[in-house]
């Protein structure tokens, strides 16, 4: 027989309390509603990605079947399950940001950091996420979405303000 060892030691304080918070918002029993929230924390403690590890400590954590981590963090695209920059940078590419330059709002950002979409920066700061869709700001186009925060109608000016307060 298998013997499973506990990951529960991978999560830091800090998540463990975020998703103790937010299992707390659900009915007992419910702990699976707060998979999104815990699989967030978790990967920002880990700099931008999660690991096998980390998804099996809040499986643990929550007391689900690993399965039902994974699935959910192998499904939404705000999750990396591979080695990646900190600082996530998604450009939207359909269509009304299309219409307003997000070629060459992508063209500008890949020639900036000298990386293509889909690559990190070499000293991991930031990576270049693959294109996504619509991101519902359209009004704001061309946009792009650093972190969770959107940032719209860009311009070279202002994609330099952006990536070079990136830490
Ligand atoms: S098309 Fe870019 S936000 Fe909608």
């Amino acid at each position: 027989m298998t013997e499973v060892v506990s990951k529960l030691h991978l999560l830091g304080e800090h998540t463990r309390h975020e998703i103790d918070e937010w299992v707390a918002r659900f009915p007992a029993g419910k702990q699976r509603s707060a998979v999104l929230s815990a699989l967030r924390f978790a990967q920002e403690q880990n700099h931008g990605f999660l690991t096998p590890e980390l998804m099996d400590a809040v499986a643990e954590y929550l007391k689900l079947p690993p399965i039902q981590v994974y699935e959910v963090a192998s499904f939404y695209s705000m999750f990396e399950t591979h080695a990646c920059g900190r600082h996530h940078v998604s450009v939207c590419t359909n269509i009304a940001c299309m219409l307003n330059g997000s070629d060459q709002v992508v063209a500008y950002i890949e020639k900036k950091l000298g990386i293509k979409i889909g690559d990190s920066t070499p000293d991991g700061r930031i990576f270049l996420k693959r294109e996504e869709e619509c991101l519902a700001a359209c009004t704001g186009a061309p946009m792009m979405m650093v972190d969770h925060i959107f940032h719209e109608h860009l311009t070279p000016e202002t994609i330099d303000g952006v990536l070079d307060n990136l830490k």
